[in-house]
């Protein structure tokens, strides 16, 4: 290649992409070669079924060291213990924190969490209840009928796009554009997995940096009474409060945020449900069991599988020791799967008695802020999808999203038979 002509690999490039192959072949090696169970759960064995290596993983211990001298576990006790410990952080640069709270410790994270969670309450969100309504009665009125349709795109990816944009405040929201966009993002948590998805992402920062900073500079001009606005006001009254170049990556996550987990709520449940007709049935015969129907989706098969803490100390996990720096990887769909904190944890039961003691949502100070939503959201669309398609099926070939840390349905293809067909007037 000729040097400094458009050819040339420059020598960042050229490192980025050692790294990330070097990263890969690790993995493969762990994963294929010694058959290390946590490094199983990033690749393909991950992705389309984890929860035989969460089995296997406990297997193991409490905490199962992984070939990087980490520690990765499946135990409820355990994840629950790290999520809420004070000796456990992100323990990143903050400088850099591109997914904002997700990559802050306190004091920086304790001060940006206090001006976005009053918004999110369990005592707010349910006045949002006839707004989600209202769009799940409008998505369920212009499903196709008698034909298959993909359940994904046509009610459990836009009902969350319209509700976090309209919370947010961003007017006229490309729900086209975000879902790409989210998906982008969404795949990334997992990592990267090649240049051109790297570049994919490069421009899905800038795209999103460029919308929201026009908001901001709209919201500047002309005040208004939405989480932006208040997150400008905030800025303006105070940088202390939040810095101006906090501020995209902020309303970045709550977006983002905001709709790639519940879709996949929503489509996982509606997979759950289906494959066990007899919970779909007493579904169908009783909506109003919708909020445990949610508790339970989310834990057999949680949108985010796993989160991690580095040791900001020696510390202890379950009496077992843990040095400064070491990482430990909670794995959040393993631990709802522990047979120490659920009877039978592989069944689908959405009687099950216990099943908000899940940790879907996290725990400790990075517990999701956005759960109340989410759960809102979700009873509301799963109890119409229950009430207007009780015959719903499957009618084609599902395609599982990429990544193993976000775990989801990408297409999924489903007919309501005309027979039994109820309508929304
Ligand atoms: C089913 C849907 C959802 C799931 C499964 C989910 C899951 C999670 C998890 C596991 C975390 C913590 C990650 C960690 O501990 O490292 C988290 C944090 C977060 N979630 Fe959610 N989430 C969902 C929906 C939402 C919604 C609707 C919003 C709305 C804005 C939202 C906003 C956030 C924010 C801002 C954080 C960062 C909190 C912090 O670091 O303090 N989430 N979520």
């Amino acid at each position: 290649m000729r040097k400094g002509g458009t050819m040339a690999i420059g020598r960042q490039q050229l490192a980025f992409i050692k790294e990330l192959y070097g990263t890969r072949l690790r993995i493969s090696y762990h994963a294929y070669v010694r058959r290390e169970p946590a490094a199983l759960l990033h690749l393909e064995p991950g992705r389309q079924d984890p929860y035989p290596i969460y089995r296997r993983i406990r297997e193991r211990g409490v905490l199962a060291p992984t070939p990087l001298g980490n520690y990765v576990t499946a135990s409820h006790a355990a994840c629950d213990e790290v999520l809420r410990s004070r000796s456990f952080g992100v323990g990143q640069d903050g400088r850099d924190a591109q997914l904002s709270l997700l990559d802050l410790d306190p004091p920086d994270h304790t001060r940006l969490r206090r001006l976005v969670a009053p918004d999110f309450t369990s005592r707010k969100i349910p006045a949002f209840g006839p707004r989600v309504q209202a769009v799940v009665d409008d998505l369920i009125r212009t499903v196709p009928r008698d034909q298959p349709f993909d359940l994904v795109s046509s009610l459990a990816a836009p009902l969350p796009i319209a509700v976090i944009t309209d919370l947010l405040g961003i007017p006229d929201a490309n729900a086209e554009e975000f879902a790409m966009h989210g998906t982008r993002f969404g795949s990334a948590l997992g990592g990267i997995q090649s240049i051109a998805h790297a570049r994919e992402l490069a421009a899905t920062r800038a795209r999103l940096a460029e919308i929201f900073t026009e908001i901001f500079e709209l919201r500047r001009q002309h005040p208004q009474d939405d989480l932006i606005g208040r997150i400008v006001a905030a800025n303006e009254n105070s940088p202390e409060a939040v810095r101006p170049e906090e501020m995209v990556p902020l309303c970045t996550l709550l977006l983002i945020a905001g709709f790639e987990t519940t879709v996949n709520l929503i489509g996982n449940t509606v997979l759950a449900l289906l494959s066990h007709p007899d919970q779909w049935r007493l579904f169908t015969e009783q909506p109003e069991l919708a909020e445990q129907v949610v508790e339970e989706g989310l834990r057999y098969d949680p949108p985010v599988q796993r989160t991690g803490r580095v040791a900001m100390s020696d510390t202890e996990v379950l009496g077992r020791p843990v040095a400064k720096g070491q990482f430990v990887m909670t794995a959040l769909g393993g631990a709802n799967r522990d047979p120490a904190a659920f009877d039978d944890p592989d069944r689908f039961d959405i009687n099950r008695s216990n099943a908000n003691e899940h940790l879907s949502f996290s725990g400790g100070i990075h517990y999701c802020v956005g759960a109340p939503l989410a759960r809102l959201e979700a009873a509301i669309a799963l109890r119409a999808i229950a009430t207007e398609f009780p015959d719903l099926r499957e009618a084609g070939k599902r395609v599982r999203r990429p990544g193993s840390l976000i775990r989801g349905i990408q297409e999924f293809p489903v007919l309501v038979p005309a027979a039994r067909r109820t309508t929304i007037v």
